[in-house]
């Protein structure tokens, strides 16, 4: 075996071989199976999309009204599920949450039949038809108020919102909300799914899987951008901060949330098509005056940093659309969470097609032949 250069964080090693997404940097492209993320994102649904992802091809109108009714059919949770939640402190981070709920259902479903089509299918359904149930629970719990029931004539984006909020959504609200699930859905071997792709190798059961992939998404470095990136408008307050705001952030060398991508050396196409979407809503429901914050930072970061190919990502906008939703900001990476579900299940069922453990090599860099010293001498 040849010895490979050290890249830190696996900078343009390849993990894997995929169909899943494809991403062209230079150029911000993003498809999923050959298709162009702007086209699923106008014409698509997030569960159309999911099936796409996780099975490969578009369904037949007979293949999404099944999938669409199962998913239906599983939102529910178990009462033990919700009995768990009350224990769980009002104070902690909704990802948190998540993430002990995901893997809790792994207590439920352990089964692990792995080479059998019908056990995943029901475990991806029940995943994607659960995951958002759990995330809106957690906000009511936290509140002091019971869970209210998923509505079974609601679509997928439309129930969780209602769900989130005991209130129907606009019309509008809903499918924005729903294009913003498309456009989270995947994005190649990011580090949530590579985490998801890890634990998936082991051969354990799928809860596993998505309860690591949400642990890893919780950083700041990756979908908990999305949460810093409105709290750092907040810090900015106006637009006539944001030139000293940057001049103190690059002198700490502190990185702008929302910005930068180890991919995309231009603007994210999904960034494109978020600021699109929270200009819709500023048009129907009004304005937000963070909105200018955010056009003042990014032409701020263009001019200073846009040499070194950093633009805004996924994270930066999408706040600023769910602020318009009335979605709490620290759900905004469960949100993100709720979308990865099905990228993560993708990329877990083509793991199990040709699998082999991870088991990459280091370099050591620690002595040898210690002698051991004694507590009594240390
Ligand atoms: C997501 O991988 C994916 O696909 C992720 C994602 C997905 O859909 O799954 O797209 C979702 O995670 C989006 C990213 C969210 N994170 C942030 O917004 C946090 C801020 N951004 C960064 O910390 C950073 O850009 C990363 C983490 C996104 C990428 O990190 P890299 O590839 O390891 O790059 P780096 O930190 O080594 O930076 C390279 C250079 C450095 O400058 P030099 O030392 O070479 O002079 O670019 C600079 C960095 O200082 N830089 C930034 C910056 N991002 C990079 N400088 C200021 N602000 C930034 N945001």
């Amino acid at each position: 075996m040849t010895v490979c250069e050290y890249k830190p964080g696996l900078e343009g090693i390849p993990a894997t071989q995929s169909s899943i997404s494809f991403v062209d940097g230079k150029q911000g492209i993003l498809e999923y199976r050959g298709i162009n993320i702007t086209e699923l994102a106008y014409q698509s649904t997030f569960l159309e999309t999911s099936y796409l992802l996780i099975w490969g091809a578009l369904p037949t109108q007979e293949e999404l009204a099944d999938f669409e009714h199962e998913i239906c059919y599983h939102r529910r949770l178990k009462y033990r599920i919700r009995d768990m939640m009350k224990c769980f402190p009002e104070s902690g981070h909704p990802m948190d949450a998540l993430q002990a709920c995901a893997a809790a259902l792994g207590l439920f479903y352990s089964r692990r039949a792995l080479d059998d089509p019908a056990y995943i299918r029901a475990a991806a359904v029940r995943l994607l038809a659960k995951i958002p149930t759990m995330v809106a629970a957690f906000q009511l719990m936290r509140k002091g108020n019971d869970p209210v029931q998923p509505r079974d004539d609601l679509d997928y984006s439309a129930n969780f919102l209602y769900m989130l909020s005991e209130r129907e959504p606009d019309p509008l609200a809903a499918k924005i909300f729903d294009i913003c699930l498309t456009l989270h859905a995947e994005h190649t071997i990011n580090a949530s799914t590579f985490s998801a792709m890890v634990t998936a190798s082991t051969l354990t059961d799928p809860y596993a899987v998505v309860a690591s992939a949400v642990g890893t998404l919780a950083g700041p470095l990756h979908g908990g951008a999305n949460e810093e990136v409105i709290e750092m408008l907040e810090e900015i307050g106006s637009v006539g901060n944001v030139e000293s705001y940057l001049d103190k952030c690059l002198a700490h060398k502190s990185k702008v949330m929302g910005f930068g991508h180890r991919v995309y050396k231009v603007k994210d196409p999904r960034a494109t098509i978020l600021q699109e979407l929270a200009q819709q809503l500023f048009d129907k429901f009004g304005g937000d005056h963070y909105y200018d914050i955010a056009l003042a930072l990014e032409a701020g970061v263009a001019k200073r940093l846009g040499e070194k190919g950093i633009y805004p990502n996924v994270d930066f906008y999408s706040g600023l659309v769910y602020r318009k939703l009335g979605i709490p900001t620290d759900l905004f990476t469960p949100v993100f969470a709720i979308a990865r579900v099905s990228g993560w299940l993708a990329h877990w069922k083509e793991q199990l097609g040709e699998n082999r453990i991870f088991r990459p090599t280091q370099i050591y860099t620690g002595s040898h032949q210690t002698p051991y010293q004694p507590i009594e001498e240390r």
